[in-house]
């Protein structure tokens, strides 16, 4: 039996729940991650490594969390990041991401491998909310020109093109979980299982394993959207960003999916701003991380070190999963509070203030 939505009090919760009642299928693609799965475990451990440095004595009534991310205004400095067949976990998939986006003022970025049409999921946009394309890239560029244009056409404000999947990452538990429900599959009469295995299929098969930084300038002259490396994960990498004149770059290992053994983003993060800084960059780029962030203060964290905003993936997938749009609002809902509060106990007013003094990184090296 599902608790109430209101018993969610943090996102682990919602994971909790989603494990014991999603489709285990659904649960296995969603919180699979690559080999033994290290990355995917310390994606989330790594902020137990840094510890805060608050201010006291600051006037903290009234707490501002808005900011902008590649120019978009926006509630909070996080994202809906994209993440690929949400159908298995919700029959509307991504739609619902969508709708509770609008509820929160949360951007939305459209996975390329969404279960609904990218059209179906722009024409659930209400007013000036705003949505980004994740975008892999085909062999066939002339799909790729299309699919960039159309998304600039509809609106779209910003284009990541995820460069950490040359080839899909194996994941185990996945892979076994789909060999059982293959065979339950005939009696079960459902089709999440073959889109899954089509989309797993597809995504070997199209993306283009030659894509490299003689790509970007064909991506800078076909469209005008700002342009986000989805995927960096070294400080050699984020200064080439730069100077190839990319807008933005996620610092991500793709939800510990691809490959095992990559850094924390939250890690990577402190030796590309270090570097960043080096050259006097800082200023040319903008830095986003993603994986494992699952509390306002591992947020903060990462604003603190120098993110302009931040990407979460499988919280709002198990949300929606187990609650729908509710649980999705409830989850943005709840990082909020946490943000708030934190922001008030570390003596911050608005995310302009963020800044390294407030943490102590310990441990983690900035080469
Ligand atoms: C993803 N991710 C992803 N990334 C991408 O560029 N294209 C995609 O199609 C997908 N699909 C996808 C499916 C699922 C189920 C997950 C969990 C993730 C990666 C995603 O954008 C992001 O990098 C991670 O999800 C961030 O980590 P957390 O927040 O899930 O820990």
């Amino acid at each position: 039996r599902m608790p109430p939505v209101s018993q969610c009090y943090n996102l682990l919760d919602f994971e909790d729940i989603a494990r014991q009642t999603m489709k285990k299928t659904a649960w296995a693609y969603y919180s699979s991650g690559a080999d033994d799965e290290i990355t995917l475990r310390e994606n989330h451990a790594a902020f137990h490594r840094i510890w805060f440095r608050p201010k006291v004595l600051v006037d903290v009534s009234r707490i501002d969390l808005s900011t902008t991310m590649l120019g978009c205004p926006c509630s909070v400095p996080f994202y809906v990041t994209a993440t690929a067949l949400g159908k298995l976990g919700n029959p509307e998939g991504e739609v619902v991401l969508t709708r509770a986006g609008y509820r929160e003022n949360v951007i939305q970025m459209i996975p390329t491998l969404a279960s609904c049409s990218f059209d179906e999921i722009v024409d659930a946009k209400q007013g000036d909310q705003i949505q980004w394309l994740q975008l892999y890239v085909n062999q066939d560029r002339e799909i790729t020109r299309k699919i960039v244009q159309h998304a600039e056409k509809r609106g779209c404000r910003a284009l990541w093109i995820t460069v950490d999947a040359p080839q899909l990452g194996r994941r185990e538990k996945d892979m076994r979980s789909k060999y059982d429900e293959q065979a339950a599959n005939v009696q079960d009469n459902e089709s999440t299982v073959d889109r899954s295995q089509g989309a797993a299929r597809a995504i070997s098969s199209f993306i283009d394993p030659s894509l490299s930084w003689k790509d970007i300038p064909w991506f800078q002259s076909i469209t005008k959207m700002p342009i986000v490396l989805k995927g960096v994960q070294r400080a050699e990498d984020a200064i080439k960003a730069v100077e190839y004149g990319v807008d933005a770059i996620l610092l991500s290992n793709h939800g510990g999916r691809q490959l095992d053994f990559a850094r924390p983003g939250i890690e990577v993060l402190a030796e590309v701003m270090a570097a960043l800084r080096q050259h006097g960059y800082e200023h040319k780029i903008e830095v986003y991380i993603d994986g494992g962030i699952r509390r306002g203060t591992d947020i903060l964290k990462a604003i603190c070190m120098g993110a302009k905003g931040v990407g979460i993936g499988r919280p709002f997938l198990y949300a929606m999963s187990t609650y729908g749009e509710t649980g999705v609002v409830r989850a943005m809902q709840l990082l909020k509070d946490e943000l708030t509060m934190n922001m008030r106990l570390i003596g911050a007013t608005k995310i302009s203030d963020l800044d390294e003094s407030f943490v102590d990184v310990g441990s983690i090296s900035t080469h």
